[in-house]
């Protein structure tokens, strides 16, 4: 009895918290998102939206996400029911029953208004996947029809349904990402049991006065130079909601998010009744603060408000949007290659393509981490194909000054057109009207979402190819009513185009799996480092520790990885695509570097593959940068873009990203990182040259002079060569400085090179090792597939297994957020490869954090001083530090400062 009377009496105390915590909004210009769902499959509460959504309920069986977003399994994890640690592991996710998410699902919530006369309420969609019915106090709001599509975003007039107690209940269908125009993998992961359905974005609340405004675009008009005063026009949409005219004043506002002149205006207008009008200010920003890629600038940002109230000073309805004042043009070369200018100023996009958690849970702080990386990396553009995640991801790239080039996602029902290959091997039926008119409305709400955020650079309205005409003019009159003023471009390659669009001027022709270095620079191939490549690698990124595998895999599934070289891997690519195997990039670790004698053996092998490869990838995309001379099929111009394939992992996989899921950078991170500094010296494996390259945007007249330092030497340590040369740089530059033709010429051992630029004052700008073997790869050129070229003899690195110890000896003092490091080589040999690794006091990775520089080799008696950094923000304690290389180890504490 006393139990019962106490949950009796928690039940009505959470009830009246419940109450009191749930009124949304309760003025005009207000919306707040409906903070947490309840869920259930119709399997267990029926079909009966009207009768879920009418009353009171006792949902105490339901399970309960508290989260404002999630896909159905991502509520489930949210909920508890399900671990994402635990499907992550092996092949626990193999496990999950589909039959549970081929019905309906219901999520509700209750919610509290306070609805008075002349107040109206509407309920705001963002994009639920992929298909659902919306009731609210047991009255339809949306059908299946009209909440269609996964960025499907619209307003729901719910005026005349709301009460004080209100109950939302909405019913989403399960996703086929065949039929509907959703979020799919295609080949990056396995797809998710659920596909994706679920509210994944939020759904919002809004309450306005008798006027309601649309969402406030912004155009900013950057004139040359940039100094001058920027024009910034602001513009809305207003629809008077009553049935007579209504006078309104509108006040808009700028000023810069840090402060400063805050310029205003206003217009007094007249609607008539229930019709609709459009507003625009214009507004002249004196002494412009410009914004920049992080790379050449800092990121000002403005926030521009525009209020809307009747003629007695009530507000009906409030919008704000930050923006930035920068302009982004797009050019087809000489070349028909894309080029991209930023303020006026030529953009050679580095970049990586993204990916979102498997199960679309969106974590700010992890976002943020990784544009850190990214940034750290020396990138300047993530791609976003077809996953264009929150207003959030957007907000935190502003700040940071990443660029974001956002568009459609390849393949299943986004590019069923008739003239796409792929539609004969997979049941996607080709468009319908009511497919087109989704795809219409999903443009017009991403469009409107992105147009003033600084940060991004463009819309690829394809990927691997291009939409037809009907589509193509649906998707630019759509961008061109969210006045969205960025380059929208018909597809990511050269299989064809859109007459309204024109050429891409971005190629797509791989590879996607392992090639050797020397792909990337022999001249007149197809790995050409050449034009824009959209999405293209080695396809290396495999995890660089035991401490990552153990979090994933069991000890089989790691045996597999250097037992079974050709065996599908549940954590590569989804089942069935050529990259759910290791197959092609083992056969090149066997050859190259001698069958593996452990799991550690390995892993050392692997980072030595993947560290190489991106290297290779970045310096020749840098190096190609402004060269004239560069000959490529396809492309024959100077190298204007380059996505790298890809930045991360949707959960933890073994391939294609430049940091593990736990965010621990390996050995592809740090090749990408040598290859991304700013001035920098690089060698081709294939032409035997020496190029320089500065991404600067001014070089301070005076100091142009450059010295590059080359020494080569055997694997015994004996010194082969050395030499010096000298230039000039520039800005915006790349060029061939030197060719070591003669001087390799000469070795026929493996051999280990140095190249070293410094500037006038002898400081170093860039130090980077290469080892080279006998003889480099050769390429089958002929037998190129869409995903890599094969391999008819490899380079032969076994002599350095064969490597003498190198005894080092380390000291690092920990200094307030860093860790510096100071190794020396006490050896006749080279310390080759050596990783850094700092851990706690529990023997736990330390995790994020950057380093200058990592898997470091050392000449003879060479000493370095390296930095670790923590992630701001984070916590760092780091005790021991981890030293691993191929010929070297050791373990050392740390010293406090
Ligand atoms: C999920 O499982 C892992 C490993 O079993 C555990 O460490 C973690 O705490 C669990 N997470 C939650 C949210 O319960
Ligand atoms: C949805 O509602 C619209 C308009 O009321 C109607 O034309 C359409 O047939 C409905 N669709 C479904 C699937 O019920
Ligand atoms: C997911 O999509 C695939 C292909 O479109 C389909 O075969 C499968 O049944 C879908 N699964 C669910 C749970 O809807
Ligand atoms: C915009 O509106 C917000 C909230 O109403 C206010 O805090 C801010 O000062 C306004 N900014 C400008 C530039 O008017
Ligand atoms: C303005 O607000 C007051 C107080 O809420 C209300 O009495 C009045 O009717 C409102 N005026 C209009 C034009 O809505
Ligand atoms: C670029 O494209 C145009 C039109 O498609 C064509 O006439 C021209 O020859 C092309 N230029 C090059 C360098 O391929
Ligand atoms: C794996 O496949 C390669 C060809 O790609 C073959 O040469 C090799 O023998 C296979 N290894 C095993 C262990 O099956
Ligand atoms: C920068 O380099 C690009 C590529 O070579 C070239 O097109 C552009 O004209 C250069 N711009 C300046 C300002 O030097
Ligand atoms: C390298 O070349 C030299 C002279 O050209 C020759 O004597 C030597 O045997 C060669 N070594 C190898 C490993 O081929």
């Amino acid at each position: 009895m006393k139990t019962a009377r106490s949950t009796a009496l928690l039940l009505l105390l959470s009830q009246l918290f419940l109450h009191v915590d749930a009124t949304l909004v309760s003025k005009a210009g207000q919306v707040a998102v409906i903070p947490t769902w309840d869920l259930q499959s119709t399997a267990v509460v029926g079909n009966d939206l009207g009768k879920l959504s009418r009353d009171r309920l006792d949902t105490e069986s339901w399970y309960h996400a508290p989260v404002s977003k999630c896909t159905l399994i991502g509520c489930l994890i949210e909920a508890k029911v399900y671990n994402e640690t635990e499907l992550f592991f092996s092949d626990n996710l193999r496990k999950l029953d589909e039959n549970k998410f081929l019905v309906p699902w219901i999520y509700r919530s209750e919610f509290t208004l306070q609805p008075t006369p002349g107040q109206h309420f509407f309920l705001q969609t963002n994009g639920i996947s992929s298909r659902a019915d919306i009731y609210l106090n047991g009255k339809k709001v949306a059908n299946s029809s009209e909440q269609a599509g996964s960025y499907v975003g619209r307003r729901y007039d719910i005026t005349d349904i709301v009460r004080t107690e209100n109950v939302l209940a909405i019913k989403v269908y399960p996703t086929d990402y065949y039929r509907d125009l959703a979020l799919g993998w295609v080949d990056w992961n396995p797809w998710p049991t659920d596909n994706g359905t679920g509210v994944w974005r939020d759904v919002e609340i809004k309450q306005t006065g008798p006027v309601v405004l649309d969402p406030l675009r912004v155009v900013p008009y950057l004139g040359a130079p940039l100094t001058l005063p920027v024009k910034v026009s602001l513009r809305a949409r207003l629809h008077n909601l009553e049935d007579r005219a209504i006078t309104i004043e509108a006040v808009a506002q700028v000023a810069l998010e840090s402060g400063g002149t805050k310029y205003t205006r206003r217009q007094l207008i007249t609607i008539p009744p229930k019709s609709s009008l459009d507003i625009f200010f214009e507004e002249f920003i004196e002494n412009p603060q410009i914004w920049w890629p992080r790379q050449w600038g800092d990121q000002p940002l403005y926030i521009a408000n525009l209020t809307i109230q009747t003629i007695d000073g009530n507000i009906s309805d409030h919008a704000s949007a930050t923006f930035g004042l920068r302009s982004v043009t797009r050019q087809l070369n000489a070349h028909n290659d894309t080029i991209f200018f930023v303020n006026n100023r030529p953009f050679q996009v580095i970049g990586a393509g993204y990916t979102p958690n498997m199960f679309l849970r969106f974590d700010p702080a992890k976002w943020e981490t990784e544009l850190r990386y990214a940034l750290d990396l020396g990138l300047n553009t993530i791609r976003l194909e077809g996953k264009n995640e929150h207003p959030e991801l957007y907000n935190i790239a502003d700040r940071l000054g990443m660029m974001l080039l956002a568009g459609w996602e390849c393949c299943d029902k986004w590019e069923a057109w008739d003239y796409n290959p792929d539609l004969a091997v997979s049941p996607t039926p080709v468009w319908t009207d009511e497919d087109y008119a989704i795809a219409h409305e999903s443009m017009f709400h991403e469009t409107l979402m992105m147009q003033a955020h600084p940060s991004v650079l463009g819309f690829l309205i394809g990927s691997d190819y291009w939409p037809d005409e009907r589509a193509t003019s649906l998707y630019l009159e759509a961008a061109r009513k969210a006045d969205f003023q960025l380059p929208v471009i018909g597809a990511a390659s050269k299989r064809g185009f859109s007459m309204q669009t024109g050429p891409s001027g971005m190629r797509m022709d791989g590879p996607y799996d392992w090639v050797p270095p020397n792909y990337w620079t022999t001249p007149d191939t197809l790995g050409t480092a050449a034009g824009f490549a959209s999405e293209l690698s080695a396809g290396v990124g495999t995890p660089g520790s035991l401490s990552s595998l153990e979090q994933f895999l069991t000890a089989d599934d790691m045996d597999d990885l250097w037992r079974q070289p050709n065996k599908s891997l549940f954590h590569m690519s989804r089942a069935g695509s050529p990259f759910d195997t290791r197959e092609i990039y083992n056969a090149a670790l066997w050859a190259r570097w001698g069958a593996p004698t452990s799991l550690d053996d390995y892993l050392m092998k692997a980072q030595l593959m993947d560290y190489e490869a991106t290297r290779a990838q970045f310096e020749a995309f840098r190096a190609h940068w402004g060269d004239g001379r560069v000959l490529a099929q396809g492309s024959k111009g100077p190298a204007t873009g380059m996505i790298y394939w890809m930045l991360n992992n949707a959960w933890p996989g073994l391939h294609w990203s430049l940091w593990d899921y736990y965010m621990r950078p390996g050995g592809s991170y740090f090749g990408a990182k040598v290859a991304g500094r700013e001035e920098h010296v690089a060698f081709s494996y294939a032409t035997k040259d020496v190029w320089a390259m500065n991404r600067a945007l001014e070089v301070p007249i005076g100091q142009e002079k450059r010295r590059i330092e080359v020494s080569v030497l055997g694997v015994d340590g004996k010194e082969m060569f050395k030499g010096t040369s000298v230039f000039t740089t520039k800005p915006n530059w790349s060029g061939r400085v030197e060719s070591l033709r003669e001087v390799l010429g000469k070795v026929n051992d493996t051999v280990f090179l140095r190249l070293i630029l410094t500037d006038e004052k002898g400081k170093t700008l860039s130090r980077n090792i290469y080892w080279l073997a006998p003889e480099i790869d050769v390429l089958d050129w002929e037998q190129s597939d869409w995903y890599f070229t094969p391999v008819t003899k490899y380079a032969d690195f076994t002599a350095l297994n064969k490597l003498e110890p190198a005894d080092i000896t380390i000291d690092a003092v920990v200094d307030g957020d860093g860790v510096f490091v100071t190794v020396e080589n006490h050896a006749m040999v080279p310390a080759f490869f050596i990783k850094f690794d700092l851990v706690d006091e529990h023997g736990r990775d330390v995790l994020p954090l950057t380093w200058d520089e990592n898997y470091v080799t050392l000449w003879p008696k060479e000493k370095l001083t390296l930095r670790a950094g923590v992630v701001q923000g984070r916590k760092w304690e780091p005790v021991q530090l981890k030293a691993v290389g191929k010929n070297t180890e050791k373990t050392i504490r740390l010293k406090r400062k």
